[in-house]
């Protein structure tokens, strides 16, 4: 019978979108939903607690749109909310970070994995929590890379700056003999080509670089065949992008990385869904 309702889809901002990408490639049939709390970005700095309840309120704003699953684009709330925004709400939501971590121990040969991401999501822990529990035996080293979402949200994914930030950033794992390179937030497989490039000078010329979105995509696909919840959607849907600000700049940067065109993105404050 399968459910036609599109699936939630939220981030900070326009990170998410390498998410809906993958997605939209991997599961054409299905309509996506995306907020991104541009209003808000970045939560990689932020408590706990804050994007706990960001997270809650924009998964209500969702769920009032009539959603069939939420995926949570965003490494920092997959991280630090994701168990509480589980116990909270009657509806599956998958994260990034578990999908992540299989991915990655899957990838890496020599099991030396390193893990690139937020604040938020290197001091949480959760990505070397998730690998130990898969393997003990692995070798894990993070590097916390706050430099990174303002540069992407910024639009400059070539710049020379941002190869020089990146340089700074990986120079920590050097010497690590790592050979899988996780990209532990959703805004930075904008920064792939640079991040390949540099990686490959400084860390090694084996090293891959891991997408968690690719994995999520495909548990995605999974769950929803499980539950028979797949669209039977012949064409391919028009997909929403709601954020809380400067939608204009949003939809515009939408456009110049998904596949399909953006034609409208709206603003709506989240806060009010308390
Ligand atoms: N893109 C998000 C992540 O995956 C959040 C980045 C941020 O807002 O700091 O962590």
């Amino acid at each position: 019978m399968g459910c036609q309702l599109p699936i939630g889809v939220f981030d900070s901002g326009v990170g998410g979108l390498t998410v809906a990408k993958e997605i939209m490639s991997q599961l054409p049939g299905e309509r996506i939903l995306y907020y991104g709390d541009t209003a808000r970005v970045p939560y990689g700095s932020k408590s706990k607690e804050t994007v706990t309840e960001y997270s809650r309120q924009i998964i209500r704003f969702l769920m009032s749109q009539g959603v069939k699953v939420i995926v949570v684009a965003c490494n920092t709330a997959s991280a630090l909310a994701v168990d509480t925004l589980r116990s909270e709400f009657d509806v599956p939501i998958l994260d990034v970070v578990e999908p992540g971590a299989r991915a990655a121990a899957a990838a890496t040969k020599n099991g030396r994995i390193g893990i690139l991401g937020t604040e938020g999501t290197i001091r949480s822990g959760m990505y070397n929590k998730c690998l130990y529990d898969i393997n003990p035996d692995l070798g894990v080293y993070s590097r916390a890379c706050p430099l990174f979402v303002p540069l992407v949200e910024e639009g400059w994914i070539y710049d020379n700056i941002t190869r020089e930030v990146i340089k700074r950033y990986l120079s920590d794992l050097q010497g690590k003999e790592i050979d899988s390179l996780v990209l532990g937030c959703t805004h930075y497989p904008l920064l792939r080509n640079l991040i390949d490039d540099v990686a490959k000078e400084v860390i090694g010329s084996n090293v891959t670089l891991v997408n968690p979105a690719v994995e999520t995509a495909k548990e995605l696909k999974t769950l929803l065949a499980e539950r028979d919840m797949l669209s039977d959607h012949t064409h391919v849907p028009e997909h929403t992008f709601y954020v809380s600000d400067g939608a204009e700049k949003f939809r515009s940067f939408a456009n110049s990385i998904l596949s399909c065109t953006v034609i409208e993105t709206k603003d709506v404050a989240v806060k009010t869904f308390e």
